[in-house]
């Protein structure tokens, strides 16, 4: 057979892939959530997402170290406070479970670089994003806490702050009082195109954050809508975001790769909870590789354009890039 072009030619041996592999992901891309509760000497696994533990204070350092002997640079802070009150008032408190974890990340492990995620729904007694007028979300009322939460993370020790509530104009606000408070150098992670998606389930039981009324569709966005996650990209943009985020990350490549080719900041995805307990409950009935699929996931995230991924499989993913599985 006469062929001029054979594409298999260069998927003869494990070298040559690798020579031509496309692209090519490391470590210092990696964000790992992690989960910190009252309490003490405790590490409590999650049911709905087996292998995810939730820490009080004392006993993150081990975890800590151990992202970091695994080349793990960066953790995203959610803290589960004991009480709950209409304000969430325990988001911003100074002594508030996610500013005491802040001063403790920052003391037994120092190279760690700290992101505190900012929002209300794991403090507020109705699990809503932010402080209620009657049954809504009141945007502008909101903007004041998420800016105290973000100001409170940043003197408790984060190195970036990450708001996830999806009220408008939280960026232009939290830069401002950040600002003012001389923090001008701590940038902005905003999760921009979040939508209102079930893949956040196993998240919402191991924060004890679903709301207990109604829906986050009035402030996150309906899945259908591409060209709304532009405008939120670029409103984020304009407000001084530093890097956008597209959350959930599995059925969402085409955003991720949109807002990279609109946009001039870093794209971060967020590999979620539900993405994250799909793979776990499928590997352990069996059905599918564990490892392999949790690399074809994170490559499909940065091959569609995200400069960050942030995963509950940090670490694993870690040991593969270090394997050649990846990247
Ligand atoms: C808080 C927040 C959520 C997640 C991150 N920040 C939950 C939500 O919006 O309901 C989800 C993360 C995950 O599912 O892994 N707003």
């Amino acid at each position: 057979m006469e062929l001029i072009n054979r594409p298999r030619r260069l998927r003869g041996n494990d070298v040559l892939r690798k020579m031509v592999r496309e692209l090519r992901v490391d470590k210092s891309s990696l964000i790992y959530p992690m989960f910190v509760r009252e309490g003490s000497n405790i590490k409590e696994e999650i049911p709905s997402m087996p292998g995810q533990y939730r820490y009080s204070i004392d006993r993150m350092e081990e975890k800590l170290l151990e992202l970091r002997n695994a080349g793990v640079p960066s953790v995203m802070l959610f803290g589960i406070p004991d009480r709950k009150d209409e304000a969430g008032s325990g988001a911003y408190a100074q002594d508030g479970i996610v500013q005491r974890a802040l001063k403790k990340a920052k003391q037994v492990c120092p190279t760690m670089y700290l992101i505190g995620d900012v929002c209300m729904c794991e403090y507020t007694s109705h699990g809503h994003c932010g402080v209620l007028c009657g049954h809504e979300v009141d945007n502008d009322k909101t903007l004041e806490l998420l800016a105290k939460t973000a100001l409170s993370q940043v003197q408790a020790g984060a190195d970036m702050v990450a708001p996830s509530d999806m009220m408008d104009g939280r960026v232009s606000f939290i830069r401002r009082v950040l600002d003012e408070n001389g923090y001008s150098n701590v940038p902005i992670m905003s999760y921009a195109v979040k939508f209102a998606s079930s893949f956040y389930g196993p998240f919402r039981d191991a924060a004890g954050s679903a709301p207990s009324f109604g829906n986050r569709k009035s402030y996150q966005m309906d899945y259908h809508n591409r060209r709304e996650s532009w405008k939120e990209a670029m409103l984020d943009v304009q407000e001084g975001a530093d890097i956008i985020m597209v959350k959930p990350a599995l059925s969402y490549g085409d955003l991720i790769r949109e807002i990279r080719d609109r946009t001039n900041v870093p794209v971060a995805a967020y590999s979620v909870s539900g993405e994250y307990s799909m793979v776990k409950a499928a590997a352990q009935a069996g059905f599918m590789d564990q490892t392999q699929v949790m690399c074809e996931m994170a490559t499909g995230a940065y091959r569609a354009g995200a400069s960050l991924y942030i995963t509950y499989f940090a670490e694993e993913l870690a040991k593969c890039m270090d394997e050649g599985m990846i990247g």
